[in-house]
């Protein structure tokens, strides 16, 4: 795609379930942003949110790239290697929602393509932009122990990738934000309880300045939320 020359930067979205009709509403709102149009393969879903937000919907992701500059894919996790493969080959700058692939191969796979195409690829890492964050990073200074408990009930989505992929992750980019030392061990258990790969795990991260965190992560609880 060639740079724009109007004001507006052209974006788009590959995958408009759950999350994706958000990053849809968000550019729709956006004052400096043109929402192009969308891609789904369900073609009901692309068709519904389309309407909502007055734009095209797109036959295929390399059209959707052709007329876009920018585009996030928010498809289930195992699709977002190919999909983001496919956008960086038309030239489109990527958010990609977190996590950034299924596969440290598939994720470098990605950055290594950005990197060739010279587009930038962002991943959705939200919590880094929760305000809780900008005030633990003023106020913590040189934790020495950080415990993080994140504990969902199930959902079926998300389950294609286990669940230090899908929800651990948050954590794990939080707190090597808040401790910025490298890790020294890791000791780590995960079990499988309903899906194919890990629905509780245990992290304990030893960084090389004395720092502990204990992280908890469950997508199987029964605990009501707060
Ligand atoms: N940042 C966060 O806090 C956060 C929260 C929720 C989900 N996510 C991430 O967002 C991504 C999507 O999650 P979701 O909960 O919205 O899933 P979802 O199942 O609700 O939506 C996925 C959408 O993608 C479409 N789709 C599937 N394969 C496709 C393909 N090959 N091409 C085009 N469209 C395709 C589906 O039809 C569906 O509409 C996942 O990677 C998930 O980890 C991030």
């Amino acid at each position: 795609m060639t740079q724009n020359s109007h004001a507006k930067l052209r974006c788009g979205v590959v995958g408009v379930g759950s999350l994706g009709q958000h990053h849809a509403r968000i550019y729709d709102c956006m004052p400096n942003v043109e929402l192009v149009g969308i891609f789904d393969s369900s073609k009901d879903r692309a068709s519904e949110i389309a309407q909502r937000h007055h734009c095209r919907v797109f036959e295929s992701i390399d059209d959707l790239g052709a007329h876009c500059e920018a585009v996030s894919v928010v498809v289930p996790t195992d699709m977002h290697h190919r999909v983001a493969m496919q956008l960086i080959a038309s030239g489109c700058h990527l958010l990609i929602e977190k996590p950034i692939c299924a596969s440290l191969a598939e994720a470098e796979a990605v950055v290594a393509a950005a990197r060739e195409r010279g587009v930038l690829v962002q991943v959705g890492h939200i919590e880094h932009f929760n305000p809780v964050m900008s005030f633990l990073e003023q106020k913590v200074s040189q934790p020495r122990f950080i415990t993080a408990d994140r504990l969902a009930p199930f959902n079926p989505r998300g389950t294609e990738v286990g669940v230090v992929l899908d929800l651990m992750i948050h954590d794990i980019g939080i707190i090597l934000q808040l401790v910025r030392s490298p890790i020294a061990r890791i000791e780590a258990v995960g079990v499988q309880v309903l899906t194919a790969t890990e629905d509780i795990a245990n992290a304990r991260i030893v960084f090389a300045n004395g720092c502990i965190a204990n992280i908890n992560t469950s997508r199987v609880s029964t605990k009501k939320g707060p």
